[in-house]
């Protein structure tokens, strides 16, 4: 059986742990400062906060950023629902953006028809890995007053023109679930190089508190606990060989898959793809659907998965309507997601190309 992920825990992170448990200091300590300086550190921020989990850190740094009632943020209708749950956790409204069909990322061209004078950010998501077009995004940001976040949740070290992902907007905000490039079972980070920013997302993910039982502001138990700090710390250090072991397997897929109406994913120029998904469209075209595809892989051993099967817009939560955006709403009946994590082999990629070219 070839799974589509498999989080990579070995001797390192066990002791780390350990350690933590045998210390009695479980929470509170020093391996969440120890881990917020070193990923700040990579990610080249002047500051880094740990949460609890990737949506803790969208919520957090949508609220430092002053997001609240009645304000508008605009989102890709193409991602993990959290990306614009977090927009509702402030009382405020996502509007969503339709994504471009070659990055898969939203589409910086259909951003400025979307802009009212409640909108007030931005949240771009660097989907599977792949960075979106900052430098369109931030001319648009700054013309209109708007704060960038970037959802990194899947983009751990990925780069846009040589800047690392958590580093390119107002705030970055990373996930560590297990299925992540790396992680510390559940988590997340907040990076930002604004000193305003960083005070208050420190209060919000501690009770509002600064120092002991004074709250000034309302905050949430959204901290990491050592435990997990430990584990990323691990993890931290093994992060550019786990991505370039992706980026070597997403190579052995680009290089063997040659079906007709299957399309291969579109790393932007100048950029670094981490393929927290390698991530192929099913087309029309294809001897057979996406489905049908599937259940031929599952009969051969091979679990992939669709990241998503429909767009945000049209989830329940969102009014359960028509899809907004023809762009997401296609992609979500294509997109097939294959297994690119660090242990599958060369030669099981060979063999899911020939499966896959051969069907
Ligand atoms: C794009 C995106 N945003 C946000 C999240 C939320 O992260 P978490 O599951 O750690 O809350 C995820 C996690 O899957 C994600 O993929």
């Amino acid at each position: 059986m070839i799974p589509i992920a498999k989080p990579l825990i070995q001797n390192e992170e066990i002791s780390a742990v350990t350690e933590v448990l045998r210390s009695g200091k479980l929470a509170s300590g020093s391996k969440v400062k120890e881990f917020e300086e070193r990923f700040a550190d990579y990610c080249n921020t002047d500051f880094a906060v740990a949460t609890n989990s990737g949506t803790s850190a969208l919520h957090t740094a949508l609220l430092a950023e002053n997001i609240t009632h009645n304000d508008e943020v605009i989102v890709p209708d193409f991602s993990f629902v959290a990306t614009a749950s977090s927009v509702l956790m402030c009382g405020a409204k996502p509007v969503f953006a339709d994504i471009n069909m070659d990055t898969y990322n939203i589409d910086y061209q259909n951003i400025e028809d979307l802009i009212t004078s409640k909108t007030k950010a931005i949240i771009c998501v660097h989907l599977f890995g792949n960075p979106c077009d900052m430098d369109k995004l931030i001319q648009i940001a700054n013309e209109h007053d708007l704060a960038i976040i970037e959802d990194a949740a899947q983009a751990h070290g990925s780069k846009y023109h040589n800047k690392k992902a958590g580093s390119l907007g107002d705030a970055g905000c990373f996930s560590f679930y297990a299925t992540k490039n790396m992680t510390t079972g559940e988590g997340g980070m907040i990076t930002t190089s604004d000193p305003e920013v960083y005070e208050k997302a420190k209060k919000i993910i501690d009770h509002g508190q600064k120092g002991r039982y004074l709250h000034e502001i309302l905050g949430y138990n959204y901290r990491m606990t050592d435990i997990a700090a430990a584990i990323g710390i691990e993890q931290l250090k093994k992060l550019d060989k786990f991505n370039s072991e992706r980026q070597n397997n997403a190579r052995r897929y680009n290089e063997k898959l040659n079906a007709d109406g299957i399309i291969k994913p579109h790393p932007m120029d100048n950029c670094e793809h981490v393929y927290h998904q390698y991530a192929i469209r099913v087309t029309e075209d294809y001897s057979m659907s996406r489905e049908e595809l599937i259940e031929y892989l599952r009969n051969n051993e091979i679990i992939t998965a669709v990241h998503y099967p429909s767009c945000i817009s049209s989830q329940p939560l969102f009014n359960n309507k028509e899809p907004d955006n023809s762009t997401s709403n296609r992609l979500s009946k294509e997109i097939l997601s294959l297994p690119v994590h660090p242990s599958v082999k060369e030669n099981e990629i060979k063999f899911i190309c020939d499966l896959i070219n051969e069907a």
